[in-house]
């Protein structure tokens, strides 16, 4: 069984994990980039519509400054930004994406030369940088030639089974090489987890099959609680059946939601926004929509017209999404609407960490001394109940290169832990026995029970009576998946089919964290929306949720205030 070593681990390839990488390197020589895909096909890769800064490029009259950008995410977040931490992501903002324009990020330009800006829900001005609607595209591939010019390693293929941890210091972790089949280990003097988002655990999502939410099954198997996890953004436009993601940037260029009477119905539910209001209410406005009957032909989606459009509009700024409704919905978007759904796009919880991306070991703030976590899979609480289109990105390059910094300096100053060979014997013992289950129920039907559950009685719309029964479904789902799987393909070499389990494993891990938190927040506040306590209720939920397991494998959960005191000056680099 095979040992690396590198000074710095990154567990994923996303943007946050590579423009940490880049970040490090000022501090360290050796970092490992170990990713459960090919890099270039992380979720990042998939992001459309754009990356928010405050730059006011587009024209006369548009002032735009880090503190409006600060106030619309503040706005957007509907009371549980964390300030402090949402000061850095504005004001890193413009400084961020130029470094990422120098890299080559091919960003659309005005006629005179400047990047161009496009506006977006929730954004006051148009804010949002684009390179046509491939932004995540650009922004990877040009994060992951960095990569390649530092000679920063690269583990293709390798999936994170678990941390090597003593106390609170984590000497490395167990990993599954795909293509030898063997378990492996990886010693390092720090490590970040950006393992990317989770919204796999919906029936319908605009996440590529990789978004698994594997760090936060890791993270819960290790004690460490998650934050805020009841806020799941559904996103107004994805496609039915496959729910790919036809970007917000369509609205944002002008397109309409219609429903089956060929109505704007938006006026309804935000006459002065229209289709860039915030996302959550664009999401309850449709699915009020689809239940009062006015689905396209009775069904449940929605028409996204954009045939008043220019072919110009459509060919520089929307190509990507022109190709997907051409490919996928059979449909010229120059002449005929895209039938559109809500699909569970983003968390806007996680793991807990500091300012500086230092995971926290519990609600009440002690740190683990050399663990981190970036990007969608940490919960730094800038999006806090709802986040912004394009301030995803955004927090992925801005904190990635600022953690990446940290947790860079963390292994300049600290030395290799044990990683004793027992680990990795028992992690072959549990991946044995895992390859060799043979109950009487598939991994696709655990799966499907699990999705079908977590958008049923914990979608868009959510009450007690529904969450009452998905709180115990899911400790049924987690037994049958213990008791009675069975798998097909016993074979070690590129077993997708124990990646599944594996995967499965910690969805069915994280999910009690999203349905407890929903359930015990008698609110509706941002993405959480409660038929039965539908008003927000500041009195007694401006609180932060996190949810930690307990040995007995049951869920527990405890509240924090809202760090909201604008301006008090904790965004110096040391600050935690
Ligand atoms: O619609 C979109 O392009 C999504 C953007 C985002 O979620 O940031």
């Amino acid at each position: 069984m095979e040992i690396f070593e590198h000074d710095l681990l990154i567990v994923g390839g996303g943007a946050a994990g590579l423009r940490a990488a880049i970040a490090a390197r000022e501090h360290v020589d050796d970092v490992g980039i170990i990713s459960k895909v090919n890099v270039l096909r992380s979720h990042s890769v998939t992001a459309q519509g754009g990356i928010s800064a405050p730059l006011g490029n587009t024209g006369e009259g548009v002032d735009d400054s880090w503190r409006v950008h600060f106030e619309d995410t503040v706005r957007g977040g509907d009371g549980l930004v964390d300030h402090d931490a949402c000061e850095i992501l504005t004001k890193g903002a413009s400084g961020t994406v130029l470094e990422l324009d120098n890299m080559g990020v091919p960003f659309n330009r005005t006629e005179d030369g400047r990047l161009d800006q496009r506006p977006f829900g929730g954004h006051s001005l148009p804010r949002s940088l684009y390179a046509a609607d491939r932004t995540g595209h650009g922004i990877t591939y040009a994060l992951y030639g960095e990569n390649v010019r530092l000679d920063n390693a690269v583990y293709n293929e390798f999936f994170l089974l678990d941390l090597v941890a003593d106390g609170a210091r984590v000497n490395g972790l167990t990993a599954y090489n795909m293509k030898s089949g063997e378990v492996v280990g990886f010693r390092g003097k720090s490590v970040v987890l950006a393992t990317g988002g989770c919204t796999q655990a919906f029936a319908h999502t605009t996440s590529g099959a990789a978004s698994t939410g594997d760090g936060l099954g890791i993270a819960m198997r290790n004690g460490i609680p998650l934050e805020d996890m009841e806020f799941i953004q559904f996103h107004p436009t994805g496609l039915p059946g496959s729910g790919i993601l036809i970007s917000e940037a369509a609205r944002g260029e002008g397109g309409y939601l219609i429903n089956d009477d060929g109505e704007r119905f938006m006026k309804r539910y935000d006459p002065e926004k229209m289709e860039l209001s915030s996302r959550d209410r664009v999401v309850r406005g449709m699915q009020r929509e689809i239940e009062r009957g006015k689905g396209i032909d009775g069904e449940d989606y929605l028409h996204l017209d954009l045939t008043h459009l220019s072919r110009r509009t459509l060919e520089e700024k929307l190509p990507t999404i022109s190709q997907i409704a051409e490919d996928f919905a059979k449909v010229d978007p120059s002449e005929r609407p895209i039938p559109v759904r809500p699909t569970a796009h983003y968390c806007m919880g996680g793991i807990p960490v500091t300012l500086n991306g230092r995971v926290k070991g519990s609600s009440w703030g002690n740190t683990w001394d050399n663990l981190f976590a970036a990007g969608e899979a940490a919960c730094l609480s800038v999006h806090g109940a709802n986040r912004l289109g394009t301030n995803s990105l955004l927090e992925a390059v801005v904190f990635g290169k600022r953690i990446g910094a940290v947790a860079g300096r963390t292994a300049e100053e600290g030395s290799f832990g044990k990683l004793p060979r027992e680990t990795l014997n028992q992690q072959e013992k549990y991946l044995t026995e895992l390859r060799e289950k043979d109950g009487t129920v598939r991994l696709g039907e655990i799966k499907s029970r699990l999705r079908e559950l977590t958008w049923n009685k914990c979608g868009v719309f959510r009450n007690q009576s529904d969450l009452e029964e998905a709180n115990d479904e899911i400790y049924e789902l987690r037994r049958t998946f213990s008791e009675e799987l069975t798998l097909d393909d016993r074979g070690c070499k590129f077993n997708t089919e124990l990646r599944s389990a594996l995967e499965l494993r910690n969805l069915l891990e994280f999910v009690p964290a999203v349905l407890l938190g929903a359930y015990k927040r008698t609110e509706s506040r941002g993405a959480h929306y409660r038929e039965d306590y539908p008003e927000k209720d500041d009195g007694n939920w401006a609180v932060h949720s996190y949810v930690v397991r307990t040995n007995e494998g049951r869920y527990g959960v405890d509240y924090r205030p809202v760090r909201n005191d604008t301006g008090r000056g904790t965004t110096d680099e040391g600050g935690e």
